[in-house]
């Protein structure tokens, strides 16, 4: 059971994590989902080590935002996450960012696979705790989708 608000620029798409609770599951509170879900909604979640303040997740979305073609986050970026953790989200995905050249789905997605482009990130990483968020990303290749695939799917 998920609950999605979401715009189309993705500015405001937060997402009720995917409630694996053996409570939420179960037949007999079925009935009660709703219920339970606004019982739950704020409550913390753990998973696997994970802990998170609660269950407001924000699912990777690319923005397609980055400027100078170079992969690096930009204030942007920044202002883009760490207000999501100001809002209160309890995770946050960063969107899909390419691991290497060739996986690229546009020159303006976030990369991932020299050192120029960590210190951004790590900044925002860092914002995003200072309120409360834990911070995933979703690492990428866009195979043969990508910009510069050999042999591209139309
Ligand atoms: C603007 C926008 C960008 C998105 N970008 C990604 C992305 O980078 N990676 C991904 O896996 N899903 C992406 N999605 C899909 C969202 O993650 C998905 O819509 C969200 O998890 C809600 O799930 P649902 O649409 O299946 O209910 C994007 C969605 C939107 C609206």
């Amino acid at each position: 059971m998920s609950l999605v608000i979401s715009d189309h620029f993705g500015l405001l798409n937060i997402l009720v994590i995917k409630l694996m609770d053996s409570q939420f599951a179960s037949p007999k509170n079925m009935e009660n989902k709703g219920l339970l879900m606004m019982n739950h909604l704020f409550s913390p979640f753990e998973f696997k080590g994970l802990e998170l303040k609660n269950r407001l997740v924000m699912p990777p979305m690319c923005q397609y935002s980055v400027e100078k073609k170079d992969g690096v986050a930009n204030d942007w970026h920044y202002l883009h996450y760490v207000n999501r953790a100001i809002g209160g989200a309890g995770f946050i995905i960063i969107e899909m960012t390419d691991v290497e050249p060739d996986g690229r789905i546009t020159d303006f997605d976030l990369r991932l696979w020299s050192d120029e482009q960590i210190p951004v990130l790590a900044r925002i990483v860092e914002a995003c705790h200072k309120y409360g968020a834990k911070v995933g990303i979703q690492i990428a290749h866009a195979g043969r989708k990508a910009e510069d695939a050999a042999v591209q799917v139309t």
